[in-house]
């Protein structure tokens, strides 16, 4: 199984066991108030290295206070990190993982209030604030602080350390043009701009030992007008390579690229092995891809094809820490997907809130689990999860509602080992996210409504379909608790002239479901996610669409990230957007709103969608009086919100019975 994907690679002189590193993230938890490894942080990667990963890396590993890229990041730059950091090396060491830190300034991507910089250019997305530039003495003094960094590393027992050279952060920033407008032996041509780099190698490798692998992360392309691109990747990598880097690992963009570092489910799966492909034309040591590649399948076939030594996987290995493991046992099917929504990740942390994953609750809480299969215990036998045992004992649970919420919840109090039945009104399962699934380049959201599906099949749990939560049923059940996840549906707003109008009304659930049709001049009324979402789906059936949206921004409820390639799509297919808007009336065959004072009227159109608010389904809860079972209600049965909600409720719900 998975043959080049679990064969051995020699990285200098460490033999790593297979192709798959996890890649650096800076999560933002697990230090204290001297941004010091804390036992949360050591946790997370424990699970991560029994999950059976080749290499791993501590992401955002701060060489100098004022370089730091997030406030809750494990600082380097003083040797009072090392105990700390030599405590989380010894817990990871039984698990025959390499075990590195990415060495890190953010420059002028740090999210401090003053920043530092090749030249006072500020960041072109994301971060604000004042940009200083260097001077040449401190320019000096960091690459020392680079170094002695990574001899800290070394101390502390790490097998590795990463330059990281790319995605717009200070090193990256020096290589750069459009960052980099010094006209001292620091800027200007290519052997200036990479001066600071190569610098920096010499640095570590005087302190930490030549014998200590570096790797260095760079871009293979910046994504930005003026900026680094493959070209200049391609004369750096034999360079680096003869400076003796140990492996180079190709990523791209920088914050506000037209292509993102952390793409979102709208971009190709593997989007940046063609770079990684193109820089190991040019050197031997090994040359590691990244970027969106998410089914071991397709990791194994890179590696077969030549195009990369190494995979590294970020978000994956945040979504099931026992990726590796669970793919080289044959059990892909069993991998818990990471579905690319970019929120519970890196939208995140860079809302300086601990980093997490929507599919997976226990990221940041590894360290209060004590058994199961995301703490890291072994999964059952192929075929067979392992169940993890209640601290209670089991009960009978009845699960009304096989949306997100609910096949989650379902799957979590079957592997707590209790007694599941789960019934659906409809006939089908997934809820609200199985149409969401449907819109164009969402399709991966269904990948973890497939998840649930084969792990309650797995479970010998079947969903009871067409089946309403009933008294019938509860007394057919006679279950201890009942579990409400009922969903949400569309709410009609109280516009006048909605009821009256001659075009036909009808609401996002409908249109995406395919049990209503919208005409060929749509309005759609709503500018959160699902409006945009419905909104991207008629213009791709080439229906001329108009979106209005009352609040100041669009799709709030989106990641940062998964928001920006919508809106490009939005764009090339010529949807109009009005926000702010108060609408008036609708008329017969348009409407009349304000937008910033001014007032619009619109006309020749045929379809109103609804996808404004959406209201909670709970009818089936005046049930409880019927019944002694104790009812919970979870996801948007609860308030409608986003499926990482849906998830997470039923997780604490499954915990708690
Ligand atoms: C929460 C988060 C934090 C990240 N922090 C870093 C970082 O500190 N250094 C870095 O080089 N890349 C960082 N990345 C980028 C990842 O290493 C990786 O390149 C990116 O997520 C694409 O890979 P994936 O599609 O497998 O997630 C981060 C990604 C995420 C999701
Ligand atoms: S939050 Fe979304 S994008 Fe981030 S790891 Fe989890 S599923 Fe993937």
């Amino acid at each position: 199984m998975l043959p080049h994907l679990f064969r051995p690679i020699q990285i200098g002189h460490l033999t790593v066991k297979n192709r798959l590193m996890m890649s650096a993230m800076s999560i933002n938890f697990g230090v204290d108030d001297h941004c010091h490894v804390t036992d949360q942080l050591i946790a997370y990667f424990v699970a991560r290295a029994k999950g059976g990963a080749g290499m791993m890396l501590v992401g955002g590993g701060s060489v100098h206070p004022g370089g730091q890229e997030l406030p809750d990041l494990p600082q380097m730059y003083e040797d009072g990190c090392i105990p700390a950091l030599r405590c989380m090396v010894d817990q990871i060491r039984p698990y025959g993982v390499r075990f590195g830190v990415q060495l890190m300034h953010g420059g002028r991507q740090s999210y401090l209030p003053e920043k530092v910089a090749p030249s006072a250019i500020p960041a072109p997305a994301v971060v604000k604030g004042e940009v200083r530039a260097l001077t040449v003495g401190e320019i000096r003094d960091l690459v020392t602080c680079f170094g002695d960094a990574a001899r800290r590393c070394r101390e502390a027992g790490f097998d590795f350390v990463e330059i990281h050279g790319a995605h717009g952060y200070l090193i990256n920033q020096f290589m750069s043009p459009n960052a980099n407008v010094r006209t001292d032996e620091y800027g200007g041509s290519f052997d200036n701009r990479t001066r600071f780099l190569f610098e920096i190698l010499a640095d570590i490798q005087a302190k930490a030992g030549a014998d200590f692998p570096v790797g260095i992360r760079i871009n293979g392309n910046d994504y930005m007008a003026n900026g680094w691109e493959l070209t200049d990747a391609l004369t750096l990598a034999p360079l680096l390579e003869s400076a003796g880097a140990a492996y180079l690992h190709v990523s791209a963009g920088v914050y506000g690229s037209t292509e993102l570092t952390i793409p979102s489910m709208y971009t190709p799966q593997g989007c940046f092995v063609h770079l990684a492909e193109a820089v190991k034309q040019v050197v031997d040591i090994p040359v590691i891809t990244v970027g969106r590649i998410k089914d071991p399948v397709h990791a194994d076939q890179i590696i077969a094809d030549g195009r990369a030594d190494m995979v590294a996987l970020g978000r994956s290995f945040l979504a099931d820490p026992e990726y590796p493991k669970k793919a080289r046992t044959g059990r892909i099917d069993e991998i818990r997907p990471c579905v690319g929504c970019c929120l519970g990740c890196i939208h995140a942390v860079l809302a300086k809130e601990p980093g997490g994953c929507v599919v997976n609750p226990d990221v940041g809480r590894e360290y209060l689990l004590t058994s199961g299969e995301t703490a890291g215990e072994p999964a059952g036998s192929p075929g067979r999860p392992s169940v993890k045992p209640s601290v209670n004992p089991p009960v009978r649970v009845l699960v009304a509602g096989a949306g997100p919420a609910g096949l989650a919840a379902a799957r979590e109090c079957a592997l707590a080992g209790h007694d599941v039945v789960i019934c659906e009104q409809k006939d089908v399962s997934g809820g609200l996210l199985n149409l969401a699934s449907k819109a164009p380049g969402r399709g991966e959201l269904g990948d973890i409504l497939r998840f649930f599906d084969r792990a309650l099949t797995r479970l010998d749990i079947r969903v009871r379909y067409q089946t309403p939560l009933t008294k019938e049923l509860l007394d057919e059940v006679s279950p201890d608790h009942v579990v409400l996840a009922t969903g949400s549906l569309p709410q009609m707003p109280v516009i006048k002239g909605l009821f009256t109008t001659s075009m036909a009304l009808v609401t996002g659930v409908d249109v995406m479901a395919g049990t209503e049709t919208a005409g060929q001049q749509v309005i759609v009324l709503g500018g959160g996610m699902a409006g945009l979402i419905v909104a991207d789906f008629l213009a791709d059936q080439g229906k001329s669409v108009t979106v209005l949206n009352r609040k100041k921004s669009f799709a709030e409820q989106m990641s940062a990230n998964d928001r920006y390639y919508l809106r490009e799509n939005l764009k090339k297919k010529d949807v109009t957007l009005y926000k702010q808007v108060a609408i008036q009336a609708v008329t017969s065959d348009g409407v009349i709103f304000t937008c910033k004072g001014e007032k619009t009227t619109l006309s020749g159109f045929d379809t109103v969608v609804i996808s404004e608010k959406y209201e909670a389904v709970r009818a089936a809860k005046s049930l409880e009086k019927t019944s002694s079972a104790r009812f919970h209600l979870i996801g948007d049965a609860k308030s409608p919100r986003h499926l990482m909600y849906c998830i997470s409720e039923a997780h604490e719900l499954a915990l708690s019975l």
